[in-house]
């Protein structure tokens, strides 16, 4: 039996397994504008009324299918400026300074390339 040609395929395979083990298990890997846009989603209250999911309720907007319509320039103004029961938040510096990475978080909850719930920050 050939012993070098041996250990190197056990070599081989413990890294393999190595590797395996070292990879987050199921994890939605999240980029920071996304994940910033989590934190403002849910540290400044817009949950409460679109709910954690952001589908909304009977009496709220699902936002999931509203930026399916929204353009991001439609989407800072309703934001910003707010609309009817809708407050408007361009006093609130968190969201103002972070719309551009609220609109990236709830764009990809829309398209489905962000999951619901809790996000793993990035590395
Ligand atoms: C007090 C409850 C409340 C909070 C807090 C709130 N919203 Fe809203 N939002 C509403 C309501 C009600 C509407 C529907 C307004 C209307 O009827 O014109 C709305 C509408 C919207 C729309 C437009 C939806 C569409 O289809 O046109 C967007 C986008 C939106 N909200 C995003 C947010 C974001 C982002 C936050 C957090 C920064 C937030 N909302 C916080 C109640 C809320």
């Amino acid at each position: 039996m050939d012993h070098k040609k041996t250990s190197i395929r056990t070599t081989a395979l413990a890294a393999l397994v190595l590797g395996a083990v070292a990879a987050p298990a199921f994890s939605a890997p999240v980029d920071q504008a996304t994940y910033n846009g989590f934190k403002i989603y849910k540290q400044q209250r817009c949950e409460t009324c679109h709910g954690a999911t952001g589908e909304g309720s009977a009496a709220f907007p699902n936002l999931l299918n509203s930026l399916k319509n929204l353009s991001k320039d439609q989407f800072k103004e309703v934001v910003l400026k707010g609309r009817n029961a809708m407050p408007p938040f361009e006093a609130n510096k968190k969201v103002a300074e972070g719309i551009d990475d609220l609109y990236t978080y709830i764009k990809g909850r829309s398209d489905g390339t962000v999951p619901a719930g809790e996000l793993e920050k990035p590395q």
